[in-house]
């Protein structure tokens, strides 16, 4: 891996911001291999250096990963001129890092959306070739039927000609469903509703393939996710 110099090493392990790491460092609180180290540049190989803040060894962690409760009325983008975005929802302390949102939601859809810094990762995620399953709850306009469901598995053609691939659709009770889409055309959901006769009111993503979002998850919950939540992504239910 590259050399880092130490304060964004510091700043990477999420125990401080970049600042804060020159402080520390300069206070002497932070050795480098058993050495309080001196200078704020110094390079470090975050492979093999043995970092220790008060004594504590640090993790150095190269990418980081989020799960926000995306909250309706505010936009998937990183900056907007006019509008609120995903990113100003974020604390002070995530702002250091590039976060960026993992595909998107609707400015109108609430609920699960990935931020992370790892490109890689956002692009196995939103990747056709990989269909990964998203499951939304919707409530719509009249309740869907029976023969609803059976033309969502059979692959429902949009009225602009765009074909859609087979998707799940499971009544609730009232005018509720659960819809399963395994990729993300553009208001790929509402459109598919609409196409058989039932507009959404409302639309919330609760799953991407089998991480999701906590039961008591409210809107602008921010979760910090660990590597065996990444990996649940691409496992389905
Ligand atoms: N489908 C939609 O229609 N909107 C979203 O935000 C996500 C999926």
């Amino acid at each position: 891996m590259a050399l880092l110099r130490l304060d964004k090493y510091l700043s990477d392990c999420g125990v401080c911001s970049r600042r804060e790491a020159r402080a520390l460092i300069k206070s002497g609180r932070v050795t480098l291999d058993g050495t309080a180290a001196a200078a704020v540049d110094a390079k470090v190989d975050p492979d093999s250096a043995r970092i220790m803040l008060d004594g504590q060894e640090l993790c150095y962690q190269r990418f980081h990963y989020y799960m926000l409760d995306k909250p309706l009325g505010v936009v998937t983008a990183t900056e907007d001129r006019r509008q609120q975005t995903v990113l100003d929802l974020l604390p002070s302390a995530l702002k250091q890092w590039k976060l960026f949102p993992v595909g998107r939601l609707d400015k109108d859809t609430g609920g699960l959306l990935l931020l992370t810094d790892d490109g890689d990762f956002a692009h196995r995620v939103i990747s056709p070739k990989n269909e990964v399953w998203k499951c939304y709850l919707a409530e719509t306009e009249g309740r869907v039927t029976p023969d609803d469901a059976a033309a969502f598995a059979a692959g429902l053609t949009l009225k602009d000609g765009t074909v859609c691939l087979p998707a799940m659709l499971e009544a609730l009770e009232g005018c509720r469903c659960l819809v399963r889409v395994r990729e993300g055309k553009y208001h790929q959901v509402r459109r598919m509703l609409a196409s058989r006769g039932k507009p959404v009111i409302s639309l919330r993503r609760l799953s991407i393939g089998s991480l999701s979002l906590p039961r008591d998850s409210s809107p602008g919950d921010i979760t910090e996710l660990r590597e065996d939540d990444l990996c649940r992504v691409f496992m389905d239910k």
